[in-house]
């Protein structure tokens, strides 16, 4: 296995602490030859539990004593009949990701980015975050017993994570402006400083850990879905999912490569964009905005990824308002008993509109990845949401309002 320069094809050592191409200063990707993954697999065979340790053979550890895990991924991928009534398609799935140690698909990523980080023997672990993965980070760091340093956008994370950021003992520093400056300013902190190990998704192993959703998928349903809609932020989540249908192919374990589907809010659209005109560069968005706080990001660091995995899949790209997020996610935890955070809702409120534009064909097998749970942002679930009625404490008052 090796690293590999996602731009210009140039190859450098896995033991290599880099966080971009030091010739053009494109994005990494860790690369296995299929000989490499089915000798790995030949090692360490597919068996056990859904999770994310079941994918070892997959995995670019190199100390298995190193390894820090809570028992992330193996989670539900729930047909929802009420739902495809509703949206009108045949074979609708979401795959929950809210059902995670922290409560979102990060885990999958920092239980490799943080085993890494003990590999490199480093002490501390930073990010930049919307809330997610920092939350994360925090947790796997406390875990390994390592100082993790986070900046947030100030105002713009959701309570629920900075509730677990902070309780996990996370350093929390709350930068005055938005994800996209937060994440240049430690990008360029991390290059220099060798003591603290970079874990956002420009890393170039976390994103490795969400092939596993890709994995999962694939066994759950016995076979690769026709589409899979994902939300976009920064963009690693997409292509993390595509590569992991990628290298089950390779292997032979599965046959194809569903339509990967990239979904943004209005307010931050820069590869729906960057897609619509054909574009292979993005321009990114000054000031993004959007009740979906999780994707609120208008410089995606991994957008030549999502653009790749879109366009390379046979795949689209759309964006939704926030009005079609709220509605999604009331839909989704109304019709199904899934609850999930507004970004999450973005995939469901994509794939409406595609179906309504007869962009995507009603006999599809879909799958939604709902990235994160409900109680992340509870502020924006309960503004959505009715008030409670307040009664004295009489049995006629309640009766009245039962009907
Ligand atoms: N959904 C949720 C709930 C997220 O938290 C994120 C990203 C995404 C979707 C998008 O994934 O960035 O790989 O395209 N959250 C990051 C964070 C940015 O800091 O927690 P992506």
């Amino acid at each position: 296995m090796r690293l590999e320069c996602f731009e210009c094809g140039a190859r450098f050592d896995i033991n290599e602490r880099i966080y971009e191409c030091p010739r053009c200063g494109g994005l990494l990707e860790v690369e296995f030859t299929r000989e490499e993954l089915k000798r790995n697999l030949k090692r360490h065979p597919l068996k056990g539990d859904l999770r994310v340790w079941r994918y070892r053979a997959f995995m670019p550890v190199l100390d298995d004593s190193k390894i820090v895990s809570i028992s992330e991924g193996g989670t539900p991928l729930v047909r929802c009949g009420r739902l495809a009534r509703e949206l009108g398609v045949g074979e609708l799935y979401i795959k929950f990701e809210g059902a995670n140690p922290t409560g979102s698909f990060k885990d999958r990523g920092m239980t490799v980015g943080v085993t890494k980080a003990l590999e490199f023997g480093v002490r501390t672990v930073a990010c930049a975050s919307t809330g997610n993965t920092s939350a994360s980070l925090a947790a796997y760091a406390a875990r390994a017993g390592l100082r993790c340093l986070v900046l947030l956008p100030k105002a713009k994370v959701a309570l629920g994570k900075l509730v677990q950021t902070v309780f996990h003992g996370a350093q929390v520093i709350s930068v005055r402006g938005n994800f996209d400056q937060a994440l240049e300013i430690l990008r360029q902190l991390c290059a220099e400083r060798r003591d603290i190990y970079l874990l956002n998704s420009i890393n170039p192993f976390r994103p490795q850990g969400q092939k596993t959703i890709g994995f999962e998928i694939a066994e759950q349903l016995g076979r690769v879905p026709d589409r899979v809609v994902v939300p976009m932020g920064n963009c690693a989540n997409i292509w993390a999912i595509y590569k992991g249908f990628l290298e089950f192919r390779m292997v032979g374990l599965t046959k194809s490569i569903p339509r990967m589907t990239g979904i943004q809010a209005e307010g931050a659209k820069p590869i729906v964009d960057a897609f619509r005109r054909n574009l292979d560069r993005f321009v990114p968005v000054e000031r993004p905005e959007t009740i979906a706080t999780a994707i609120r990001i208008g410089n995606p660091v991994n957008g030549p990824k999502a653009l790749r995995a879109i366009r390379a899949s046979g795949g689209t790209a759309e964006a939704v308002s926030d009005a079609e997020i709220i509605e999604a996610q009331k839909m989704v935890a109304r019709l199904e008993g899934i609850g999930i955070e507004p970004a999450s809702a973005a995939s469901v409120a994509g794939l409406r509109k595609l179906l309504e534009a007869e962009e995507i064909n009603r006999d599809e097998v879909i799958v939604c990845v709902a990235t994160g749970h409900v109680l992340k942002d509870p502020e924006e679930a309960v503004r959505i949401s009715e008030k409670p009625v307040e009664v004295p404490a009489t049995r006629r008052a309640v009766e009245r309002l039962i009907g």
